[in-house]
């Protein structure tokens, strides 16, 4: 037998497996947690890319195997100090710099300007409120703040605050040092590579990373979109919340989409990923786009 799916011992505890793996038991009360707490459906076609991720929690912890990580996590008291980085190994952190670029066009060429029409001219009398809330590694907020910059040298400023949060501590402080791999950066267009990326100067680096000004534009914090209250201001003008809705199932799409539509100022203007859909969600919003939504 490849992977032991046996009944557990009288204590609770399943034997180790004759590989190192989760048995089934293992994997459905580790399922349950990272659902519970963070949303992300953990069906078990994902099993062995959660052994995988787990096992390099061994060597750090100490432990030998992923059997005895599931007595240390789920029997030992150890599941309080472990959560955050468990809920930091199972996350997909996969973006892009200019991802899903249609959105970027809509901002900066039909939200941004639709919104400055609003009392209190949001980017002139008061700052423009944009919040990335799955925001990964950071390649998604910073692309707003290249452009924003860039409309800051095309002599139009906009005046802006732009939040990033994410559950993941690791892609946080990825975020917070934005040093990015050389296949990232060549998703920059031109001018932005040429203004806003540093090269690394030891030939055999091929990072490269985002100047002070960018890094500096954005301000990045844990959030957690399964609280039950998110610290953030209630009047956003703008959310990307892209590429997360995928891993939830309805019900928790639908909760988390009414929390973010409480902080987003009517008019203002929600992304999703191209290939999430929200509709027959009863939300406060209309559709305006691909997989962008007007907060009515
Ligand atoms: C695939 S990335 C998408 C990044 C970016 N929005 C984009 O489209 O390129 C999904 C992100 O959602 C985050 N995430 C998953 N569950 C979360 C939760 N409950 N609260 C906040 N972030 C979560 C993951 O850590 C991951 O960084």
């Amino acid at each position: 037998m490849i992977d032991a799916d046996v009944p557990p011992l009288a204590d609770g505890a399943a034997p180790p497996s004759s590989r190192d793996g989760l048995s089934h038991r293992d994997f459905s009360r580790l399922a349950a947690i990272i659902e519970t707490h963070a949303g992300i459906r953990m069906p078990p076609t994902k099993r062995t890319m959660v052994e995988g991720r787990l096992r390099r929690r061994l060597r750090r912890l100490d432990l030998p195997d992923l059997n005895a990580y599931c007595r240390h996590v789920l029997d030992g008291d150890g599941l309080e100090s472990e959560l955050v980085d468990l809920i930091d190994a199972v996350t997909t952190n996969k973006t892009d710099f200019f991802r899903e670029i249609d959105h970027f066009r809509y901002l900066m060429g039909t939200a941004i300007p639709a919104l400055s029409r609003l009392p209190h001219h949001p980017g002139r009398d008061r700052p423009l409120k944009i919040w990335s809330a799955a925001c990964s590694t950071g390649a998604e907020p910073y692309t707003v703040a290249m452009l924003l910059l860039e409309q800051e040298r095309a002599g139009m400023p906009i005046r802006h605050e732009i939040i990033a949060t994410d559950i993941c501590t690791e892609a946080l402080a990825a975020a917070r040092l934005g040093v990015y791999p050389a296949e990232m950066a060549r998703m920059v267009p031109e001018p932005f590579a040429s203004r806003y990326l540093m090269r690394s100067r030891d030939p055999d680096d091929p990072t490269v990373r985002l100047v002070p000004r960018v890094r500096q534009s954005v301000r990045f914090g844990r959030l957690n979109v399964m609280e039950p209250a998110y610290p953030v201001p209630t009047d956003m003008d703008v959310i990307f919340f892209r590429n997360i809705l995928i891993y939830f199932d309805k019900t928790t799409q639908k909760k988390v989409l009414e929390k973010l539509c409480g902080h987003l100022r009517p008019g203002g203007c929600l992304f999703v990923g191209h290939s999430e859909t929200i509709t027959n969600m009863d939300l406060p919003l209309k559709q305006a786009g691909s997989a962008i939504f007007i907060r009515s």
